[in-house]
């Protein structure tokens, strides 16, 4: 297949647009349509026996098995190309078989089962048996999704979900096979869709060799990126798969109406924030109107007040159960990267219409921080959320989220919407920092002298308060501070580290910061930057932000050495992570810091940022 394939060994997982699906043992154990419907499983064997797997290979985006099953062998294959998923087993053995599969469709949950009646209602869900075909399914009377097999499926429906039974006789000799298809939808399309089954069903592999020259295209633009390390070679392929087919496009949203990337299809289904920030960062390595189109969303998702929202729900209705607010976005933001992002769009070469509208998007969203998250107005805002920190769980939040539960009346008095004692955090401060010496660049370009002023005394006021407050010299480390107070809150995690990205750390405490990171006791774990140091009381090497490792914080930090001359050190973390990724070959969400297992979401976007890295590497 040479350079335009990717063939990786033993992967489950494929996606298509709003479709992400798992082989299980035999069968697709995890199936997923956007925040609409999933399947756990969508089709399984139902007595599994003894299943020898004899082969397995994953070929550009497809996954195809030889399978023993009690002396029987079979190809199984999965394909996902659009909204179209086919699942196959062919029979490569003389003898009769019977098989009896079994399968599910149901609303979509997340992780609360809970909802899902409620889910079904709030969105008029219904599912349908169609005769001599399958299973309809219809999501707020615009998303449908169509199961068809070539074996009559055995359906009972319920309120939430629909199962089914496939009995399958296979005859005698070769070739007999099982043809099993998914297809989504938009109302008013139907008949298309049950044609494409139809069309399908006479030609199951057409779907493999759509989705082989999709992800041939991919590699194609890829390569005229030039050549990197051979070590990386594998990796860099896979990555740049990741965050191209994380891609999708809902149509018929009222708010996502351009592409966007999801973070991964198989747990994280609509835009976020701050990971839309970074994979536009990676995508205008490649893509300059990718990666504009990756914020455009966002911007149009701007609320009248200023405030970028922190997620944008496919699903209103979920949005509704989780946060209790009836929009596609809850009351929260996010970290605000964006500008970053911004800045890289505007190096790599944009148009003067995407400066601008960066430039009022950005302008407002500052001006929302400064009246909405710095109730103290000392130009260091904060964060009144964990899930708007974007480090949900993590350590830092403890002792806030304790303080505001025990006087939730006083803290409410400050903010209304508030789930924690506002935190002054060092990495929020930083890209507070980061954003105002964007915007100041931006209104340049623009030809608005006053506001570029505006924005360089605005960005040196809290950089020199991030200095004044957050530094401490004793342990040599930069900390959170309480909004009330300005207390230290003595947790080591690798935010300290973006004061290096910024530029915000004296050379001393840059040289302090580096002696924390090299250190095995704390930051230099077998997979490097836990998200709180290993010698912290609470760390966690499994922990979700209590240890784990995440990928964007080993960007802000490779990033921030090389600024303060720690060439050797920036590639001696980057080696050490990027080792582990190219062993398990994965680009999972985060890591076991202490082992170094993949952890998390699979196919993970911001993951991907070590695309920019490999590529600096390779050019170092
Ligand atoms: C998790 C992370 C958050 C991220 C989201 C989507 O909630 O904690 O930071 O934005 O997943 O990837």
């Amino acid at each position: 297949m040479g350079e335009d394939a990717l063939i990786l060994s033993g992967k489950r997982e494929v996606v298509g647009n709003l479709m992400a699906a798992q082989l299980g043992d035999v069968g697709v154990d995890f199936f997923s349509f956007g925040e609409y419907f999933e399947a756990r499983p969508l089709i399984t064997l139902a007595e599994r026996g003894r299943v020898e797997v004899r082969e397995h290979a994953w070929v550009n985006g497809a996954t195809r098995r030889i399978l023993g099953l009690g002396g029987v062998e079979f190809e199984e294959c999965l394909a996902l190309h659009g909204d179209v998923l086919v699942y196959s087993l062919v029979k490569l053995s003389d003898e009769p078989v019977m098989l009896r599969f079994r399968g599910s469709l149901q609303v979509f949950s997340w992780s609360n089962p809970n909802f899902r009646k409620i889910m079904a209602e709030l969105a008029n869900v219904s599912f349908r048996a169609l005769r001599g075909l399958g299973l309809e399914a219809s999501y707020r009377n615009t998303y449908k999704i169509y199961l068809a097999s070539t074996h009559p499926m055995n359906i009972s429906v319920r309120t939430a979900e629909a199962t089914y039974g496939i009995d399958v006789e296979l005859g005698e000799g070769k070739i007999h096979g099982f043809t099993f298809v998914a297809i989504g939808a938009i109302a008013g399309e139907e008949e298309e869709a049950l044609e494409k089954i139809r069309e399908i069903m006479r030609d199951p592999l057409s779907v493999r060799g759509r989705k082989y020259a999709q992800v041939k295209g991919m590699l194609e633009r890829v390569r005229k990126l030039g050549e990197v390390k051979p070590e990386y070679a594998l990796l860099w392929k896979y990555m740049w798969y990741v965050i191209l087919s994380n891609r999708a496009h809902i149509r018929r949203h009222p708010v996502l109406k351009r592409p966007f990337t999801m973070p991964s299809k198989f747990a994280f289904r609509h835009q976020w924030l701050w990971d839309s920030a970074f994979h536009a960062i990676v995508l205008s390595m490649l893509d300059i109107h990718a990666a504009e189109e990756e914020l455009l969303n966002i911007f149009e998702a701007q609320k009248p007040d200023g405030r970028i929202p922190h997620e944008i729900f496919l699903s209103k209705e979920f949005c509704k159960l989780f946060w209790k607010v009836d929009d596609y976005s809850p009351w929260t933001t996010q970290p605000p990267v964006i500008a970053i992002a911004v800045d890289y769009i505007v190096k790599r070469g944009t148009s003067r219409d995407f400066v601008r509208r960066a430039f009022e998007a950005l302008d407002s969203y500052d001006r929302w921080f400064r009246e909405r998250r710095d109730a103290d107005g000392d130009q260091l805002m904060a964060y009144v959320d964990y899930l708007e920190s974007g480090w949900d769980d993590s350590v830092r939040w403890d002792e806030p989220i304790a303080m505001f539960e025990r006087n939730p009346e006083h803290y409410k008095r400050l903010y209304g919407d508030i789930r924690m004692a506002p935190v002054e955090a060092v990495d929020l401060n930083c890209y507070i920092y980061i954003q105002r010496r964007v915007l100041a660049k931006l209104a340049e370009e623009l030809g608005l002298e006053d506001r570029a002023k505006e924005y360089v005394r605005l960005a040196k006021e809290t950089g020199a308060k991030v200095r004044e407050y957050m530094w401490d010299a004793e342990t040599g480390f930069f900390y959170d501070i309480t909004e009330e107070g300005h207390e230290q809150t003595k947790v080591k995690t690798p935010a300290a580290f973006v004061a290096l990205y910024a530029g915000l750390a004296s050379k001393e405490q840059a040289e302090r910061l580096v002696e924390h990171l090299l250190n095995p006791k704390e930051f230099w774990t077998t997979f490097p930057l836990p998200s709180v140091s290993a010698d912290d009381p609470k760390y966690d090497p499994r922990g979700y932000w209590r240890g784990r490792s995440w990928l964007n914080m080993v960007w802000f930090a490779y990033w921030g050495l090389k600024r303060y001359g720690f060439e050797r050190e920036a590639r001696m973390l980057a080696e050490k992570a990027l080792s582990i990724m190219s062993e398990s070959l994965s680009c999972n969400e985060n890591y076991n810091s202490l082992t170094g297992e993949p952890l998390g979401a699979p196919d993970y976007g911001w993951s991907t940022l070590m695309l920019d890295i490999i590529k600096d590497l390779s050019e170092g």
